[in-house]
């Protein structure tokens, strides 16, 4: 007998002295106690992919995906047991859909509450989904089709395109996912042990998706928030060398670790688009840790990684009651390069109430680059429900988001 929970722990409303104690671990259980076909305790026609259960529905999890369709925007769900699954995912949806991977272990735990350790969450999630991809010598038409998981309506809404304002779909695009939902799945693009040309885990366009006790593991560009993409992590591992968090569109990560596999470029590289409507696109790291991959790279990259750089001058990123290990630079962020600095005063690159060994605040404010935000400055950005934003209207969208994993209001 079996049991399979989708685990949640060490959440405690965010507090502005993070982790100073150890969270008590909590789980939740959207699907508990299935041991059978139908899958009992499970919402209503949950589909369960394994590839070595007799009774499953699918061996593989895009052919799950593909058989719900398009024509109902009922929420389905898809119950995904332990196993390595080397697939490329594409989300094109419009309903609800959330992946549950099998788990019989909180992915974290409590161990975010121990802030003197500098040791990256051990456990690997018991569901794997491989796709070894990367765009080097420009390979593939766009950085898109490297991607283990893309949600978005269809291909040209997905694609990264070039310029200051990247690929153009028309208006009238329809939009993808209105709440994909992943917990407990390691999204994995190893194509090379280094960044060695764009290389995404996951890419989130023109949708709305969030993510629980999940890793992203790449060296270059991991995770890939496009335009109108809205995005939300929680309890995850994050990992990458070079602009390993970028894209157009609205990034929230929470309680969850920046894994620094090697210095390229910076940890954020934002593109603001020209609008004249007030947004708040951008990347937030909030409550989380930024720490070298393992003792051997910590020596190689000790005071060398950049925060971010910017993709274009309207990048915006604020690391937010962060704690950053000796790896980060004592500028914080950098230029885009000595040749092309892309910094003028629409450039947002800031830090709020970070700390660890990596905190230099007179290095930051020395540098020019890097923003050391107050209590007024940063408030714009003190919270997913401050820059989930519904279109252009500054007004907050968060019922996609996991009540869970969401401070309270
Ligand atoms: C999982 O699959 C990937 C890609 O096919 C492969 O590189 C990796 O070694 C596999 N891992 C295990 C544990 O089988
Ligand atoms: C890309 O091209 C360069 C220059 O031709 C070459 O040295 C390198 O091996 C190529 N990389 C890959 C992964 O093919
Ligand atoms: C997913 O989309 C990519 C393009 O981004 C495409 O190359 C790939 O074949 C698609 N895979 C599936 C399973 O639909
Ligand atoms: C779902 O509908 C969207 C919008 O019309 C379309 O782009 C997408 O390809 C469709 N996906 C599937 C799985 O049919
Ligand atoms: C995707 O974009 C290209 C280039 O703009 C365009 O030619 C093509 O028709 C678009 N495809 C779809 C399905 O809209
Ligand atoms: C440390 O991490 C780097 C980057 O991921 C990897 O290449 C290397 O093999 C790791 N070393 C050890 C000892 O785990
Ligand atoms: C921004 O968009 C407006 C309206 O399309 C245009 O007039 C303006 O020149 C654009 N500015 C830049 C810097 O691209
Ligand atoms: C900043 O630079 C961008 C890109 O060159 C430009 O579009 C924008 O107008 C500039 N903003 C200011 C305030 O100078
Ligand atoms: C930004 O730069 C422009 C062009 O130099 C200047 O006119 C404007 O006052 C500056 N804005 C701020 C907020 O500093
Ligand atoms: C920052 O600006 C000040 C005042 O303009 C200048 O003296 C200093 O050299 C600049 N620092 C860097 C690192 O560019």
């Amino acid at each position: 007998m079996r049991t399979y929970i989708i685990a949640a722990a060490g959440f405690a409303a965010v507090a502005s002295a993070a982790y100073t104690a150890a969270a008590p671990v909590k789980t939740y259980s959207l699907c508990q106690s299935a041991t059978k076909l139908p899958l009992e305790g499970c919402p209503e026609g949950t589909l369960f992919v394994s590839q070595t259960n007799a009774a499953a529905h699918f061996r593989s999890i895009q052919s799950a995906i593909d058989s719900l369709g398009n024509s109902s925007i009922a929420p389905a769900h898809i119950l995904i047991d332990a196993g390595n699954y080397t697939e490329q995912l594409n989300v094109t949806r419009a309903g609800p859909l959330t992946l549950l991977g099998v788990s019989e272990l909180p992915r974290l735990g409590a161990s975010y509450a121990n802030r003197t350790s500098s040791t990256l969450p051990a456990a690997a999630n018991a569901v794997q989904i491989w796709w070894n991809s990367a765009n080097n010598n420009a390979s593939f038409p766009d950085n898109a089709y490297t991607s283990v998981l893309t949600v978005a309506p269809n291909l040209n809404a997905s694609l990264t395109g070039a310029g200051p304002t990247g690929f153009s779909v028309p208006d009238d695009t329809p939009v993808g996912s209105s709440d994909f939902r992943a917990y407990n799945i390691d999204f994995r693009n190893e194509w090379a042990p280094r960044a060695s040309g764009p290389a995404h885990a996951v890419g989130v366009s023109r949708a709305t998706a969030s993510f629980y006790s999940c890793g992203l593991y790449s060296y270059q560009d991991t995770l890939y928030v496009g335009k109108l993409g809205r995005a939300f992590f929680w309890d995850s591992v994050v990992a990458g060398q070079t602009d390993f968090l970028y894209g157009f569109g609205t990034l929230w990560l929470s309680r969850s670790t920046l894994s620094l596999r090697g210095c390229g470029g910076g940890i954020t590289a934002w593109k603001g688009t020209n609008t004249t409507a007030p947004n708040r696109f951008g990347v937030y790291v909030a409550d989380s840790q930024v720490l070298a991959a393992n003792e051997t790279v910590k020596t190689e990259i000790k005071g060398r990684c950049a925060l971010g750089r910017p993709w274009n001058a309207q990048h915006r990123s604020v690391f937010i009651r962060s704690y950053f290990d000796e790896s980060i630079r004592s500028s914080g962020y950098v230029q885009w390069s000595t040749s092309e600095p892309r910094v003028n005063n629409s450039t947002f690159m800031a830090v709020w109430e970070d700390y660890g060994p990596g905190w230099d605040e007179s290095g930051f404010r020395a540098s020019n680059v890097t923003l050391v935000l107050d209590q007024e400055s940063a408030a714009p950005y003190s919270s997913p429900q401050t820059v989930f934003l519904d279109g252009n209207a500054l007004v907050a969208k968060t019922e996609w988001i996991d009540k869970e994993a969401l401070p309270a209001a």
